[in-house]
């Protein structure tokens, strides 16, 4: 059966390589940097300032896309020179202008201009008292009381349950059983343009879970073939790529998460549904300095859905 492969040419860097790798950046940046990790109650972020996780692996600030002036509040790798951004908070409704700032107002985390408009917040929680946005080492970045900072178990929101395109390492893709969906993942529009693009991917957790692709009329475009505990039947390559780091976790009878948290693979490794609509594995390569497509899921050889 043919799941409609494209590439596949995974290369595991060794500890060397990655240890040299972060010695070399950690000469870079960690003099002239400073490592905020966390925006608390009151305080703000205004465009041209930047939180880092506590490792260095991330960075939430303001970004312009390559070929836009539009501003949004984003997720990018601290150490990756090429800006490579992995979520994006106002992706609908961008600021034109320098003049954004996003913290925490009453109760919830919020994106507003000068005027005060606001551009994009999570729901608000007036109730739960003093509260802390922290950015994790994994690319999560969470909204939660001082006392649980940094606990995503008793978060109030948390970007991986609202995210982008992108899928990391230990990332949680929580799934509804009775519903039958899962967060969903919405491609960028165009390269230049993050607002929802007409590709999405979900899991469906109906029976054995597979992963599905969406096109803008909500058609199938491309499935994984169902997991069967270690790998989805479609993609024969996982068994050497991950090494069974992916896992299907319950949580109660009506959710479960999935997650792939393999404590030997790089953390520089993502998942994406691109703006034309394929799933891509990229991998940075430390050599070469550039991101390498280590799998494409494809949907132009299509298996019948
Ligand atoms: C970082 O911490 C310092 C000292 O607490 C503070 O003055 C500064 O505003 C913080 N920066 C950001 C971006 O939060
Ligand atoms: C804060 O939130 C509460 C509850 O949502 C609302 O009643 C109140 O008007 C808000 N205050 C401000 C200053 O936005
Ligand atoms: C704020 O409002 C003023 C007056 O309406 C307007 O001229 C200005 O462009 C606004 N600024 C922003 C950042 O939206
Ligand atoms: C909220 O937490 C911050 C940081 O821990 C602290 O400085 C501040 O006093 C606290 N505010 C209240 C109202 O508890
Ligand atoms: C899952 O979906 C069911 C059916 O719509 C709903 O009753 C339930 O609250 C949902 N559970 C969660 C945790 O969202
Ligand atoms: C940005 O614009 C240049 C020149 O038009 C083009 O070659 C390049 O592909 C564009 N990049 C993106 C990411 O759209
Ligand atoms: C997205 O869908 C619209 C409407 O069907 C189409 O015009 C456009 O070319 C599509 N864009 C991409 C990148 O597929
Ligand atoms: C999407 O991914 C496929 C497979 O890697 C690639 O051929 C295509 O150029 C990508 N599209 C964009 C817009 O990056």
């Amino acid at each position: 059966m043919n799941m409609g492969f494209i590439t596949s040419s995974y290369k595991s860097p060794t500890n060397l390589q990655l240890l040299s790798f972060f010695f070399l950046l950690f000469n870079l940046h960690a003099s002239s940097q400073s490592t905020n990790s966390s925006i608390t109650h009151g305080a703000m972020i205004r465009d041209g300032e930047i939180i880092v996780s506590p490792g260095e692996v991330f960075a939430l600030g303001f970004f312009s896309p390559t070929n836009s002036s539009s501003r949004y509040v984003g997720i990018w790798y601290y150490q990756i020179p090429d800006q490579t951004v992995t979520w994006v908070a106002n992706r609908d409704a961008p600021i034109s202008g320098n003049f954004g700032v996003f913290g925490i107002r009453n109760g919830s985390l919020s994106l507003s201009d000068a005027n005060g408009t606001i551009y994009w917040s999570t729901d608000s929680f007036p109730s739960a008292g003093n509260l802390t946005a922290m950015l994790l080492d994994t690319g999560n970045f969470m909204l939660s009381t001082v006392a649980d900072a940094g606990d995503d178990q008793n978060a109030l929101w948390q970007s991986c349950t609202d995210p982008t395109d992108t899928y990391l390492p230990n990332m949680r893709v929580y799934m509804n059983i009775t519903r039958g969906d899962s967060v969903s993942f919405v491609s960028w529009r165009t390269s230049s343009d993050p607002s929802r693009g007409n590709y999405s991917m979900e899991i469906d957790p109906r029976g054995a879970p597979q992963i599905i692709s969406w096109d803008e009329s909500r058609r199938r475009i491309w499935r994984s073939g169902q997991w069967n505990q270690q790998i989805f039947t479609g993609i024969p390559q996982m068994r050497s790529l991950f090494l069974s780091g992916f896992r299907l976790v319950p949580v109660n009878d009506d959710v479960m998460y999935f997650i792939f948290n393999n404590p030997n693979a790089t953390p520089f490794m993502r998942f994406r549904i691109n703006s034309t609509g394929e799933i891509e594995q990229l991998t940075w390569d430390e050599g070469r300095l550039e991101w390498v497509v280590s799998l494409a899921l494809a949907f132009h050889s299509m298996p019948t859905v």
